[in-house]
């Protein structure tokens, strides 16, 4: 059978995790394939809310295989932490979660250097979730990474020394750095301990397997197109594929396996770090999209920054991508707005465009809006997509016609209900 995709449309946290976790019961296997616990994937099943950083968000549908693909950078101790956080919610899942022995492994020195490198960049900083990536994949592409099939290598622990040994001699460059070396490698290889007692696969085949047998496969993406390493907005952006032509190298499948690939955006934007966003508000309006959506970094903790929703970039990351249908949620957080803008040009350079140019940090974009009536009624008690205001379902209707894609499910709240099927 083929591999749907599921990934965001934005900078990251547009709901990923909610609409994995809602359409993962139509699959067999939900596999990550890039990225890593700089993710934060929020779940809310009834009351209980839970956050994935590393395990992909089918783990909570019964039956359903989730595997770590050999794109992802895996960080043994965030990695183990998450799994003691599923056990003690009750969640069985240990024989439900394969990772691929590709898969680079995250050093606490990765998390140092990570550190250093932020703060030896002073005010032009990334705004890193400082969970070692960008080091982690530099070692990869580098050739001096470690991968977690090396864990069972006899020789584990002295490959892990030498790289070791480099991490701490370029820390040396950057002294004002503190960190405790000890206490983390003492963590790291207990963590080690417990992944030796998991499935570990050669993903590849196994995953082509699993699609030669007639089974459905859902990639689960992380961060958002526009922190793509190649086409975000660099060089504040991840460092990995966030795009779909990432789930091809992330996870071992060719592009003709690709079937559908599902795009998702919130009704407005929002972007967490340092970098250009052309529709950012630094007014009360801004301040309210924050307070009502509550936005929050789901992995730092760090105010997000809000804007409106943004045609152009979306057009962008829609061609990039491929995307045959888009989820807009979050809707409802657009409920008390007396007017809901969407930006349709840029204004840069002495011209309307829609194309985003090149170096979007060195060009003084100005943002070209249409302007929406809002609805003014609370969503909350809507159980199906025609019950919404009429409103809503024409601000759903422009964003469908300003995009020229199909909107085919629209979410109005963070549980599993809220989200309906046009
Ligand atoms: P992800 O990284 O793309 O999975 O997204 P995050 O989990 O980082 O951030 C999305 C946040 O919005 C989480 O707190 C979700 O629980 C929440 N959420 C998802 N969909 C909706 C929605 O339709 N409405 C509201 N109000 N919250 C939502
Ligand atoms: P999910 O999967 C939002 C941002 C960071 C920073 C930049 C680089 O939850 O959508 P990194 O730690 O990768 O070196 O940070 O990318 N970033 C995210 N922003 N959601 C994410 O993941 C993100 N992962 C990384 O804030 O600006
Ligand atoms: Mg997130």
């Amino acid at each position: 059978m083929s591999v749907d995709v599921i990934l965001g449309l934005q900078w990251g946290d547009e709901g990923k995790g909610k609409i994995v976790d809602f359409l993962a019961d139509q699959y067999d296997l939900v596999c990550r394939f890039q990225g890593g616990p700089n993710a934060g994937h929020t779940i809310k099943i009834g009351s209980d809310k839970y956050v994935l950083h590393t395990i992909p968000s089918g783990i909570f549908r019964e039956n359903i295989i989730n595997v770590i693909g050999n794109g992802v950078v895996l960080d043994p101790i965030t990695f183990v932490k998450e799994m003691n956080t599923l056990e003690k919610s009750g969640i069985e899942f240990l024989s439900r979660l394969l990772i691929a022995r590709k898969a680079h492994i995250i050093l606490p020195t990765h998390r140092f250097l990570d550190k250093a490198s932020e703060a030896a960049k002073g005010a032009a900083k990334i705004g890193s979730t400082l969970k070692g990536i960008g080091p982690t994949y530099m070692d990869k592409t580098g050739r001096n990474g470690m991968r977690i099939g090396d864990i069972h290598l006899p020789d584990f622990e002295s490959r892990y020394n030498i790289l070791k040994e480099k991490h701490l001699g370029l820390l040396k460059m950057y002294p004002e750095v503190e960190f405790d070396l000890a206490q983390q490698e003492s963590d790291f290889f207990e963590s080690i301990e417990i992944i030796r007692k998991l499935r570990l696969i050669n993903g590849e085949y196994y995953i082509n397997a699993a699609l030669s047998e007639g089974k459905k496969v859902l990639a689960e993406g992380a961060q958002g197109s526009m922190l793509d390493i190649d086409f975000g907005t660099y060089p504040f952006v991840t460092s990995s594929n966030t795009i779909s032509a990432g789930v091809c190298s992330g996870l071992g499948i060719a592009p003709n396996k690709i079937k559908e690939v599902i795009g998702i955006a919130k009704a407005y934007c929002t972007r967490v770090g340092s970098g250009p966003f052309p529709t950012e508000l630094h007014d009360e309006t801004g301040e309210k999209l924050r307070s009502v959506g509550h936005e929050f970094g789901a992995t730092t903790g760090r105010p997000r920054r809000c804007g409106w929703i943004d045609i152009p970039q979306l057009k962008y990351t829609i061609m990039l991508n491929g995307v045959t249908q888009v989820v807009i949620t979050k809707l409802d957080v657009l409920d008390t707005f007396e007017q809901i803008s969407v930006c349709t040009d840029y204004h840069y350079d002495n011209m309307i465009s829609e194309e985003l140019p090149f170096d979007m940090v060195g060009v003084d974009i100005a943002p070209q809006f249409v302007h929406y009536d809002g609805w003014n009624e609370s969503v909350d008690h809507v159980t199906t997509y025609d019950g919404l205001p009429l409103k809503t379902r024409d601000y759903v209707n422009h964003l469908q016609q300003h995009l020229k894609t199909k909107i085919s499910m629209v979410s109005t709240g963070p549980e599993r209900h809220k989200l309906f099927l046009l």
